[in-house]
């Protein structure tokens, strides 16, 4: 498929059939998601996959599924085969930043105006969303409001911030998000040419 039909096919998908999908594929899609840039090759980026069942559901409650099925959207987290969670560590950043080669001329550490991190693990969701296009599935993107719990639930480090959960599988018919409604805002409202 060629690259903008992937860009445009992508959308967020709320309702996954429970099929599973070959591990192959999903270490395809993780390998495509490595392949995210990061500041000064920090990567400290990391992805956890779930396909157990009863760590789905438990995934699938840290991120409210029952309030998305009264909204009458299906079970799309706890039914979809694969979860990815992409994570990222801020230490790693501070860490490559007091090396040599990126430490500022009075030996300190940059101030970081930008977040890096954030930027780069959104890169790893980036490619993680197209790469399932890619392989003739769909994914979606569910915000876990309790960070920890996700970390507990999945043993993921203290350091390192799960920043949500993608589900990766074969796709159903599924209910729109209401947000669409508002549609694309105009591409001269987005692009500005040589100045502002
Ligand atoms: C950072 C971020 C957080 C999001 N959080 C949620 C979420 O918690 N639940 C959800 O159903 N969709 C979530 N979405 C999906 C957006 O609603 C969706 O991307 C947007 O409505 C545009 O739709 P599309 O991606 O299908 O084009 C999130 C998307 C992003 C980028």
């Amino acid at each position: 498929m060629e690259f903008r039909d992937i860009v445009a096919r992508r959308r967020m998908v709320r309702h996954f059939s429970d099929e599973p999908v070959d591990r192959a594929v999903l270490e395809r899609i993780a390998a495509v998601a490595q392949r995210a840039p990061s500041a000064g090759f920090s990567q400290g980026q990391r992805l956890v996959v779930v396909t157990e069942p009863e760590v789905r559901a438990r995934v699938a409650e840290i991120c409210h599924e029952g309030e998305y099925m009264k909204d009458g959207f299906d079970p799309w987290i706890s039914r979809c085969s694969a979860l990815f969670v992409p994570c990222v560590s801020e230490r790693i950043y501070h860490d490559r930043y007091r090396e040599p080669d990126k430490l500022q001329d009075d030996a300190t550490e940059i101030e970081w105006p930008i977040p890096y991190w954030w930027m780069d693990v959104g890169c790893t969701v980036m490619l993680i969303l197209l790469a399932a296009v890619d392989e003739g599935l769909a994914a979606g993107f569910a915000g876990a409001p309790d960070p920890n719990a996700l970390r507990e639930a999945l043993g993921i480090p203290a350091d390192f911030a799960p920043v949500g959960v993608i589900p990766v599988g074969h796709p159903l018919p599924d209910k729109r998000s209401p947000s669409l409604r508002r549609g694309w805002r105009p591409l001269d409202e987005f692009l500005r040419w040589e100045h502002w």
